[in-house]
């Protein structure tokens, strides 16, 4: 049996273990979620960079891990590469805003990407952003909404504070000091965010297509790892590590994946 770490700042990855565990059921996960340096959205570049290799050190000494999902679209922009010169031999997937498959889908080419601001003002990002629209064969307008505060909300479950910053955050993207900006998708790129994506799509309304990485990137990985399919098979229990407040991450997985496992301090 494969193990494969999965590793984000905090509760957010949960959305992606959540398709991992539907798309690898015969697979042992381990999930590390970083919660005593949460939020990773408004650190340095080389904070995100020196966490998210400390953790994967971890998991590689200490649970064995065969393949590492990293499952933050902020350690993704900030450390993936250089992650990948430091463990040559370890197959390692990364998580960045869906804005491919949003170009695929928006009829209207008017997309909007709620991310933190360190994924927003990476390079990776605007590298990606740029390629789309000079390949696109219709014009493509991406507009980026930084949400300061909004993954530290869903990370705490406070739900007040969760309603108000979505409010105001797609009022933003939705009002520019222009004027409006008519979007038919909106880019969840931040792996928190689905956890908010009902009041989201509320806000947005009907007309507006939510996008998340968390399929696209359970298939990615069951490629990586080449893994067969097995419909309908019980999933294997994950372990929960957390550097921060270990049960509040077991009652994060509990209420949003409905998992009832203990985790312990990573
Ligand atoms: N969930 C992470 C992401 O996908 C980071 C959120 C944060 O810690 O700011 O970007």
């Amino acid at each position: 049996m494969k193990t494969v770490g999965v590793f984000d700042s905090g509760v957010g990855g949960l959305s992606v273990l959540r398709a991992l565990l539907a798309e690898l059921p015969g697979t042992r996960f381990v999930y590390a979620a970083d919660s005593a340096h949460a939020p990773y959205g408004e650190r340095t570049a080389q904070d995100v960079s020196a966490r998210t290799h400390r953790i994967t050190a971890q998991l590689r000494e200490q649970h064995g891990i065969d393949a590492l999902v990293v499952a933050c679209n902020t350690a993704t922009a900030h450390a993936i590469d250089d992650l990948r010169k430091a463990y040559p031999d370890l197959p390692i997937v990364g998580v960045e805003p869906a804005l491919k498959p949003a170009a695929a889908l928006s009829r209207s080419g008017g997309i909007g990407v709620l991310a933190t601001r360190g994924t927003l003002e990476s390079a990776r990002f605007a590298q990606l952003r740029d390629r789309l629209i000079a390949a696109a064969p219709r014009p493509l307008r991406f507009i980026s909404q930084p949400c300061d505060g909004l993954a530290a909300a869903i990370e705490r479950h406070e739900l007040p504070t969760i309603e108000a910053l979505s409010t105001r955050y797609v009022k933003e993207l939705l009002q520019g000091p222009q004027g409006d900006h008519p979007i038919d998708t909106l880019v969840l790129g931040c792996t928190h965010y689905p956890f908010a994506a009902e009041l989201l799509g509320r806000l947005c309304g009907p007309d507006v297509t939510l996008v998340d990485t968390g399929a696209p990137v359970a298939r990615r990985t069951r490629d990586v790892l080449g893994l067969p399919l097995l419909p309908g098979a019980p999933a294997v229990p994950p372990l929960l590590l957390s550097s921060g407040n270990p049960s509040a991450l077991a009652q994060a997985a509990q209420r949003w994946l409905g998992l009832g496992v203990e985790a312990r301090s990573l």
